[in-house]
């Protein structure tokens, strides 16, 4: 079974998929963590975008793992952390519109998912990479509620951020995402549409397993 999850930054995907994950069984894949991996790896070996051989290169070695745990490791090292700061964070729109990223990051989602029950949660999971998903819902909140959620991430996490700067960069990396011309962030036709703004991620999960219990059993 998939359940495909897309929806915009901060709209509570990973910890609501965390979590319905956990209660159904299903394995949680968290592709915006991989594209995060290949934009740390890029900046590790100082690539520029334009270098498109040194990019390949990367592409060809790198090695993803999410574990169980929610721990993300890229090339055997816990990125868990790095991969969510700021840096990362600039960079990770423009790398993930370039069409080899893309397409090597969708042949490695669809093995990851090969024979599992999964929950993947991105932005092009029902409308690209599973337009067969057994379930596909579309998780919004507003901006200032998503940014918010993110602020308090982050100082969990022990990283230092301002509302201020964390609603700039959501509005931003939102309208790259929506506009850009390859995989752009919409919603699927047959995707469900789920506003999770005044929902605790408790109740944001309860909704979601209701849908799919009525979708897939
Ligand atoms: O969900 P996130 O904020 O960790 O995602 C980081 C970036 O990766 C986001 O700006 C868009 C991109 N992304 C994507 O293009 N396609 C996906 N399936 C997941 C993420």
């Amino acid at each position: 079974m998939i359940v495909a999850i897309d929806g915009p930054a901060g709209a509570g995907k990973g910890s609501v998929t965390k979590q319905v994950g956990e209660r159904l069984g299903l394995i949680n894949i968290d592709t915006g963590a991989m594209f995060r991996c290949v934009t740390l790896n890029i900046l590790q070996k100082g690539i520029n975008l334009e270098e498109e051989n040194k990019i390949k290169e990367v592409l060809d070695k790198i090695h993803i793992d999410l574990k169980e745990n929610g721990k993300v490791f890229l090339n055997g090292k816990d990125v868990s952390k790095q991969i969510r700061e700021d840096e990362v964070n600039h960079m990770v729109s423009p790398v993930s519109v370039i069409p080899m990223v893309r397409k090597k990051l969708l042949e490695l989602q669809r093995q990851m998912a090969k024979g599992k029950n999964v929950i993947m949660e991105g932005r092009d999971i029902g409308t690209v990479i599973f337009p067969n998903a057994d379930v596909k819902i579309y998780l919004d909140a507003t901006a200032q509620e998503r940014a918010r959620r993110r602020v308090k991430q982050n100082q969990e996490n022990g990283i230092d951020c301002s509302y201020e700067e964390v609603l700039k960069s959501i509005m931003e990396r939102d309208q790259k995402d929506a506009t850009r011309e390859i995989a752009p962030l919409k919603q699927a036709e047959d995707a469900i549409y789920l506003d999770s703004t005044n929902l605790s991620v408790e109740e944001t999960a309860d909704e979601i397993i209701k849908i799919i219990k009525t979708k897939a059993y």
